[in-house]
């Protein structure tokens, strides 16, 4: 079984894809962290990320890159972003992804385009999504137990600036695929959250 999950950033698609992945023993992957990787590499190069020739060759990032703490932080983040941009980076990264997902057994992956693009005949498809204010206010609170200082409109700016940038690329934009179930969990608990994401699961296979 392969279960596509898509959503914006901070949507909480990560937990949502975690938790179904535990829940039914299927190996997890988020394809975020390998454009995170790639943003950190042109970054450690002094690349430029925009620069479509930088950014590719950063894909032949080592895989001990995926274990760099800085990985996770609003910077790469943004980095991400932007070499996610470029087709030959999602080309690159393209059969990784597709050999993850239909490994024996089946996977759970989440990202932007898994339903649309690596995973279009994937079992079921999930897509995550919530206000921005929640999204940002979430993302706000995270940062700040790791004691980053960041006000919630520095998050919310840059969560929307992201928004904008992966709906508005010609290749792969972020949108529901087809046959998508859609989860707004703007109003829900993280409890709730998982459970329609079961019920979706269950009512697909
Ligand atoms: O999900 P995460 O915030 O880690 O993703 C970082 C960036 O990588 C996103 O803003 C998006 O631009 C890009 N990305 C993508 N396709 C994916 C996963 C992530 O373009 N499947």
């Amino acid at each position: 079984m392969i279960i596509a999950v898509d959503g914006p950033t901070a949507s909480g698609k990560g937990t949502i894809a975690r938790a179904l992945a535990a829940h039914y023993g299927l190996p997890y992957l988020d394809t975020g962290l390998l454009y995170r990787a790639v943003g950190r590499q042109v970054f450690l190069d002094g690349g430029n990320p925009d620069d479509g020739g930088d950014a590719l060759a950063a894909t032949s990032f080592p895989d001990g890159l995926l274990l760099d703490p800085h990985l996770r932080s609003e910077e790469t983040g943004g980095l991400a972003s932007r070499v996610s941009i470029h087709p030959s980076v999602r080309q690159a990264l393209f059969a990784r992804q597709r050999t993850f997902a239909t490994q024996a057994g089946g996977a759970v992956l989440d990202g932007r385009d898994i339903g649309t693009v690596i995973a279009p005949d994937a079992d079921v498809k999930i897509f995550v999504t919530a206000a921005i204010e929640t999204r940002a206010r979430r993302r706000w609170s995270e940062m700040r137990e790791r004691g980053a200082d960041v006000t919630l409109n520095e998050i919310a700016a840059d969560i929307r600036a992201r928004d904008e940038r992966d709906a508005a690329r010609t290749d792969a934009p972020l949108r529901v695929a087809e046959g998508a179930f859609v989860i707004d969990n703007s109003a829900m608990t993280r409890e709730q959250a998982l459970a329609a994401a079961v019920e979706a699961v269950e009512a697909a296979r």
